[in-house]
Parts: structure tokens; C-alpha cells; sequence
């Protein structure tokens, strides 16, 4: 049998604690799966005191992560310290540099950095596994990296960013406010004390950037993902979309078009029948289209130490195996600057609510504006009529057959323009099933 595999762990916190217990306990039962033993035979975090819950005896201590990456004492170094630049950084650079497989979890790092990293590691022959960047212990990377190979890919989607689908499914189920269920998921730890990179979409962007370069054999490409959050969703988007027979969920999608490569995090209602609409709660759930096998769904635990630590060890084990391609598929050099197909070009339809002033020709005024904009509406529904010239506006909820966004934009800034409406118009994307 070969010599043992020696991993270096960089962060021992949530997730790099469970990878070393796993390791530590599974050691026997992952021997025959990995062809050899795999051994920790260093780690490095910021307080050496801590208990970590396993064992830190006779594994070398390295303040310094970028030291550890570096050490003649691994083969393998997993980072798992966090974060686009800083420590993590310069610790993969390191590691490459000195010929070490890297396996991370860090989508931040490798959404912004990932093309340089992938051409350091290709040029050295070098494994960068990152299963556990991208909903956590869903196997998804695996998925489109190698078992689609058979398959032009024409969309990548799902739901990527647990406190984002927690938030959401608490209010749809229990009627709550956006902030009520934001200080829920803080309190329970899903999420953090700054919430921005979940809510607002750039966490699922991070993701979304990595799946659509490795679907599309294109660079990553963080900048060409258009970008909405869920905190503008309201009570009434819910219950309006409940009526409809639809959900909402914060979606990741990158799709091929004939204009291009589209990429947007957005919120967007799903059928409710669609497999992905009944994902709830902390969950996520990836679906691929592929012109062969067709439409997969897989749904799973998207963070966590243990699922997330799940997926990093997968990733050694496929490195001790000797197992493992180009980090995004192709090699780097042969990734393409991506073909971006701007939102103006999005086709699909469309939901749309609008605080209307119960006034005479309101209603047909907005309808006139959609028509000018060449938009047909599948229904227009008005709640709660009151006394005609009341100055209380009443909501209006518009659904659209397909259109493309540049005339719904239209429509709707015209619209606005008329002076019909309180505040800004809700617009939602209905997402095809
Ligand atoms: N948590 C999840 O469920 C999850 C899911 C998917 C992906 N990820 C990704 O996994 C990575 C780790 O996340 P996590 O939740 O495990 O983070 P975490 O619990 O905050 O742990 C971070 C670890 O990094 C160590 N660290 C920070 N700065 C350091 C430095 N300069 N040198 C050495 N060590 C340093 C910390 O040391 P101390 O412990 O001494 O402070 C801590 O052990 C991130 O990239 C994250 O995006 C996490």
C-alpha cells in the first residue's frame, strides 16, 4: 500500500474541526476507500489554546497558515480559514507554489481569484478541490465537473444560500416579517451578525460564479452576475404568489441564451409543483438541464460542519486516488472571458405589484403602459376596493405572458411616471420548472 497521505488544516472552526474529526475517526473505514491512510499531520489557527474536539497530539502547531502550506510535513493543504485575500490567499499561493494539492471551502476566494489559482495548480499538475464551496455537502461540483460530461449543459440553477431559504420559508409559513426572521436565523446561528453577504445575494453569487464557469468552460466571472436580495420581499409578495400557485425562493441561475451566458442571483417565483419550490428551510438544492440526462435536482444540507466537512474530505480522498481534473474542467488556459448576456435580454414573465391610487383610469393607464410596451398580461388583480377617489392606495397585482425585461422596465418606469402609483413598483422574474 502506498505511504500515508499528510494533510495540513489551515482554520480549525466550524468546518475545519469536523474534517479533522472525521479524519481522526473514520481513519480505519476511509483506508480501502482512499487506497492508503490519510493522516492530519499539521494545522494551524489563531488561539492554540482552544479545544477543538479531537486530538492535537502529535500534530505540528503553525501559527503562520502560509508556513503550514509550505511545510515539508504535508502533501495535501486544506484551507479552511475563509475570506476572498489575507491569510487564506496567501496560503493556497503558497501551497501551490510548493507543489501541495489545495482542497477549500472558501467560494469567496476562489469566486474572485479562482482563474489565477486554477492556472498555478494546472501548471503544476496540482488538484484545487473545492466540493464543499459550493452547497456544502450536495456532491453538485462532481456533478457538472465529471459525471456530465455527455452533456451540453443549457442551465444551471437552485436555491444556494440556506439563511436566505430560511428567512424566505419562515415567512411564507408563519406569516412574519423580513426582520423578525432575519434576527431568528442570527440567533440561531445561520446567520451572521452582518448579514449582507447573504441576504443581499452575494454569498449565492460567489457559488452561482463557480458552477456557470465550470458549466460553460468559461473564466469566473464574479462582475457579470446581475444581483437582487430578498429584503425587499414583502407579506404581500408572498401571499399574492401563494394565490398564484407560486413560491418564492432567492435563485441562482446561469442559463445559455442566444445572446449569451445570463447569471443572476434575484428572488424569483417557482411553480409550486417544481421540485425545487418545496426545498424549505435551511436547505439547498441544485438543478442541472442537460441536453442528455436531462433535468437532476439534488437537494441536501448546503452548510454546516459535518456536511460541509463531508464534502472536503470527499475531495482528499479523490486526491489520495490520485483522482482529480483541472480545477474548473478544462484547463485554465482554454477557459473563455464569459459571452455575457445582459438582464435587459431576459425573457420570461414576469410578476409585478403595484400600490395604486383608486382613481378613475388608473387601472386602464397601467394596463395602456404595458400595451405601449408591447407586454401581454395573463391577469390584473385589484384587492380591496374601498370608495372610488379614496387617497388609501390599493395593491395590484399584474402576472405578464413572456416579455423581455428592457420593455417590462419600460413599462414600469412610465408607469411610475404617471403618477398612479404610491412608492416603487415590485417586480419578481417567474422562473421556468
Ligand atoms: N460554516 C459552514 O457551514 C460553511 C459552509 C460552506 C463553506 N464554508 C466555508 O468554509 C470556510 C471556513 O468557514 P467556518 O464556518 O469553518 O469558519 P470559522 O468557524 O469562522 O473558522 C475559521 C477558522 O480560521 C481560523 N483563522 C482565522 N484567521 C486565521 C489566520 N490568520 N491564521 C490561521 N487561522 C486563522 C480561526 O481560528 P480561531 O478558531 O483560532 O479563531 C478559525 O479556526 C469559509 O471559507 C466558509 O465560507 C463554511
Amino acid at each position: 500500500m502506498s505511504r500515508p497521505l499528510r494533510i495540513g488544516i489551515a482554520g480549525l472552526g466550524t468546518v475545519g474541526a469536523s474534517a479533522a474529526g472525521i479524519l481522526q475517526r473514520k481513519a480505519n473505514a476511509i483506508v480501502p476507500k482512499a487506497g492508503r491512510s490519510i493522516v492530519v499531520t499539521g494545522v494551524s489557527a489563531r488561539s492554540r489554546g482552544k479545544d477543538r474536539g479531537f486530538d492535537l497530539e502529535g500534530i505540528a502547531w503553525f501559527d503562520d497558515p502560509a508556513e503550514l502550506a509550505a511545510s515539508d510535513e504535508i502533501d495535501v493543504f486544506v484551507e479552511l480559514i475563509g475570506g476572498a485575500n489575507g491569510p487564506a490567499k496567501a496560503a493556497v499561493e503558497a501551497a501551490l507554489a510548493a507543489g501541495k494539492h489545495v482542497v477549500t471551502a472558501n467560494k469567496a476566494l476562489l469566486a474572485t481569484h479562482g482563474n489565477a489559482l486554477a492556472c498555478l495548480a494546472d501548471a503544476s499538475g496540482l488538484a484545487i478541490g473545492f466540493e464543499a464551496a459550493v452547497a456544502g455537502g450536495i456532491p453538485i461540483i462532481k456533478t457538472v465537473r465529471e459525471a456530465a460530461s455527455a452533456n451540453t449543459i443549457n442551465r444551471v440553477f437552485g436555491i444556494l444560500n440556506g439563511t436566505c431559504n430560511y428567512i424566505l420559508t419562515r415567512m411564507e409559513e408563519e406569516g412574519l416579517e423580513f426582520d423578525e426572521c432575519l434576527k431568528d436565523a442570527q440567533a440561531l446561528g445561520y446567520a451572521e451578525a452582518d448579514p449582507t453577504a447573504d441576504i443581499e445575494g452575494h454569498d449565492s453569487a460567489h457559488k452561482l460564479a463557480l458552477l456557470a464557469s465550470i458549466v460553460f468552460g468559461s473564466e469566473v466571472d464574479l462582475n457579470s452576475i446581475y444581483l437582487e436580495g430578498i429584503s425587499a420581499i414583502s407579506q404581500e409578495d408572498l401571499r399574492a404568489a401563494d394565490e398564484l400557485g407560486y413560491r418564492i425562493k432567492l435563485l441562482g441561475v446561469a442559463q445559455r441564451t442566444e445572446q449569451g451566458i445570463e447569471q443572476r442571483v434575484t428572488p424569483a417565483m417557482l411553480p409550486k409543483s417544481a421540485p425545487m419550490a418545496r426545498v424549505a428551510g435551511v436547505l439547498n438544492a441544485v438543478a442541472v438541464d442537460g441536453d442528455a440526462f436531462g433535468e437532476i435536482t439534488m437537494v441536501g444540507a448546503g452548510a454546516g460542519g459535518d456536511a460541509t466537512a463531508s464534502a472536503v474530505v470527499s475531495d482528499i480522498v479523490d486526491i489520495a486516488r490520485g483522482r482529480f481534473s483541472p480545477a474548473l474542467g478544462i484547463p485554465a488556459e482554454s477557459l473563455t472571458p464569459v459571452s455575457r448576456s445582459g438582464m435587459q435580454a431576459h425573457a420570461g414573465a414576469y410578476y409585478v405589484r403595484l400600490n395604486v391610487y383608486d382613481r378613475p383610469g388608473a387601472l386602464a393607464g397601467i394596463a395602456t403602459r404595458m400595451a405601449e410596451s408591447g407586454i401581454s398580461l395573463e391577469s390584473i388583480m385589484q384587492k380591496g376596493r374601498g370608495e372610488t377617489g379614496s387617497q388609501t392606495p390599493l395593491p395590484v397585482t399584474i402576472i405578464t405572458h413572456n416579455t423581455m425585461e428592457e420593455h417590462i422596465r419600460e413599462a414600469l418606469a412610465r408607469i411610475e411616471a404617471d403618477g398612479h402609483i404610491e412608492g416603487r413598483p415590485q417586480m419578481i422574474r417567474i422562473e421556468k420548472a
